[in-house]
């Protein structure tokens, strides 16, 4: 059985006061029972939302680290230095990432390689671009970033990822992929996984679908068999969106 897991990815928003009063409001909504939730907050923000959310179920995130433990790589944050704040968990290769920042499916690799060594639990995200879909090739593009992404793990550690599906053309454009077509690539998702490992162990790992999810769409794309959960980027900044979504 797999339990429904919907994230907050605030992404580069919020101040500190933000933060609080977002937390403040959001742990008297949740009443976390048969929903996981977690906060991918900026790092500045992360020991503020451990705090706020101790005892109270709901998971905080880094949007991104280092896969290496320490050494000369200025403007880096750490493994072991999350770990130190208390967060559960570490969104890998966001699109934005690996769109404006060099990430790549190496890069990836190795920071799940990491993360499943440490107390983190790693999300990882993949999805096609606009000309990757028209061309008709958005399934192999993502079976590429999953078999790439999740090379040289085994299968114990992959059931602990969460993988989130996310179009590029379908993030904070307001233009979500329709339920089906979110349902098909999840699909596509876990036979890419159960080939590389078996059914048993594809049926286990969380699927995410993430792209313009809203109050509104939400539970047509949590009805889907093969979605698990969302990853919620604008509307989560919003904790009475964020609740509705959660409560799909
Ligand atoms: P939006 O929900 O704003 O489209 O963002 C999706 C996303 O990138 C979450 O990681």
């Amino acid at each position: 059985m797999r339990i429904p897991f919907i994230a907050g990815n605030w992404k580069m928003y919020k101040d500190m006061a933000q933060a609080r009063g977002f937390a403040l409001k959001f742990k008297t909504l949740y009443h976390g029972t048969d929903v996981k939730t977690a906060i991918f907050a900026p790092y500045p923000q992360l020991a503020l939302l451990v705090e706020e959310f101790k005892g109270t179920g709901i998971g905080v995130g880094a949007q991104n680290v280092h896969f290496e433990k320490e050494g000369a790589f200025t403007g880096e944050v750490s493994i072991p230095m999350l770990e130190e704040l208390g967060v559960d968990y570490c969104l890998v290769g966001h699109s934005e990432r690996r769109q404006y920042f060099g990430e790549t499916d190496e890069t990836v690799n190795l920071k799940l390689k990491a993360l499943l060594q440490s107390s983190i639990l790693p999300l990882v995200c993949v999805g096609e671009n606009l000309s990757e879909r028209e061309a008709g090739k958005e399934k192999d593009i993502v079976s590429g970033q999953i078999k790439a992404a999740f090379s040289g793990i085994a299968g114990e550690d992959a059931e602990k990822v969460t993988v989130a599906y996310e179009p590029v053309w379908a993030i904070g454009t307001g233009k979500t992929a329709t339920a089906q077509q979110a349902q098909d690539m999840c699909e596509c998702i876990r036979q890419t996984l159960a080939a590389m490992y078996d059914e048993e162990t594809a049926d286990k790992i969380i699927i995410q679908y993430g792209g313009s999810v809203k109050p509104d769409n939400a539970s047509e794309i949590m009805d889907m068999p093969e979605i698990d959960g969302a990853l919620v980027g604008g509307a989560s900044l919003d904790p009475l969106k964020f609740i509705e979504i959660v409560n799909f």
